[in-house]
């Protein structure tokens, strides 16, 4: 169903920012991407989204194409992240039909909460492979086209003046803060993430001289997300939000917001960075998670969801 633009997208950015513009998302049918995508196409960008599951990427394709007249957004399922020719083909196909890639965000992850005794080899190693094999795979296809987009709109080195053809050879990997101190439970995914972390910061650095810019969006908690609800039992909800320095879960559109600073010419100089949008949220250290730490590890009970359901594709 279309959304009202103040879920996805404040008030501040002029319509046509991306016009001519191509993002390629992975995860684009999860709640957080599907939003920074639906605010870029919002603003003149055409996108192409992938995913495992083919059914609703194609669905969140659709709605997000129903923010403008006129926007091209192509969904293909099918799409695993841990496979690089699978997802090699999505970036042609890309390419193909919509002419380049501007922009990427690397944002399929994989997560639930289990500890240490409770994580199989296989279920850690599934974690690593679809966030950090998935975002270096999406960084060695994508890479050749941001590298191509960056040549293409460089500030001028001598006016520091933008290109008039706009922004473009940027990159933004999804991560998270839970690795900042430490978090029970999940750590399988803060592994992953620091990994993640490291990867954009090379990027930054072994890219940058070619134009391109690389940088990390980490969210804290955001309302309304499979992740929260997933991670989050309800009861606890409440005393989460109390427990938040500005009061509040963050939502959809402040990561959205932050995409949109990276992507403009207001990122221009940002790169090599980790934009925490969480409220200072990992500042205050809860620590135990959505869990009752450290009674839950001395009961001896397992996670209701650790027996692993098989994703469905
Ligand atoms: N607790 C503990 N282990 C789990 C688990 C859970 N909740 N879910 C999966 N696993 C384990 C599986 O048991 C399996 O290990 P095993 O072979 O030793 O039994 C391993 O992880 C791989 O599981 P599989 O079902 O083959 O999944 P996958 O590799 O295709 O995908 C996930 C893994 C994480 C993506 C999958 O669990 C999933 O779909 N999660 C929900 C969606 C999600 O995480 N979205 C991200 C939003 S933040």
């Amino acid at each position: 169903m279309p959304l009202p633009k103040s879920d996805y997208l404040s008030d501040t950015w002029k319509d046509g920012l991306f016009t001519n513009k191509v993002v390629f998302c992975t995860g684009g049918a999860g709640t957080i991407c599907s939003a920074q995508v639906r605010a870029l196409v919002h603003l003149g960008a055409d996108a192409f989204i992938v995913g495992r599951n083919v059914e609703k990427t194609e669905k969140v394709a659709k709605d997000i194409a129903t923010v403008r007249p006129g926007a091209r957004v192509i969904g293909l399922g099918a799409v695993d992240v841990r496979s690089f020719d699978s997802l090699n083909n999505a970036v042609v196909r890309c390419v193909k039909e919509l002419g380049a890639i501007d922009y990427v965000i690397a944002g399929a992850a994989g997560n639930f909460l289990a500890s240490i005794n409770q994580l199989s080899v296989n279920a850690f190693k599934s974690v690593m492979e679809i966030d950090v094999l998935g975002s270096y795979n999406t960084l060695k296809a994508t890479i050749p086209h941001l590298v191509e987009s960056a040549a293409k709109h460089r500030v001028d080195s001598d006016t520091l003046k933008p290109s008039p053809a706009g922004t473009g050879g940027r990159i933004i990997f999804v991560s998270a803060t839970l690795h900042y101190t430490g978090t029970p439970f999940q750590g399988h995914v803060a592994v992953a993430k620091a990994g993640i972390d490291a990867l954009s910061n090379t990027v930054a650095l072994e890219f940058g001289p070619l134009g391109v810019t690389s940088n990390v969006i980490a969210p804290g908690p955001i309302a309304s997300t499979e992740g929260l609800d997933r991670l989050l039992p309800t009861e606890q909800k409440e005393k989460v939000i109390k427990s938040q320095p500005l009061g509040r879960l963050g939502s959809v559109r402040d990561i959205a917001d932050a995409t949109v600073y990276l992507f403009a010419d207001t990122g221009s100089y940002v790169s090599g960075q980790i934009l925490v949008v969480d409220g200072a949220s990992w500042r205050i250290s809860s620590s135990a998670g959505s869990a009752n730490y450290p009674d839950f590890l001395i009961s001896g009970d397992t996670f209701q969801s650790v027996k692993g359901k098989k994703a469905k594709l």
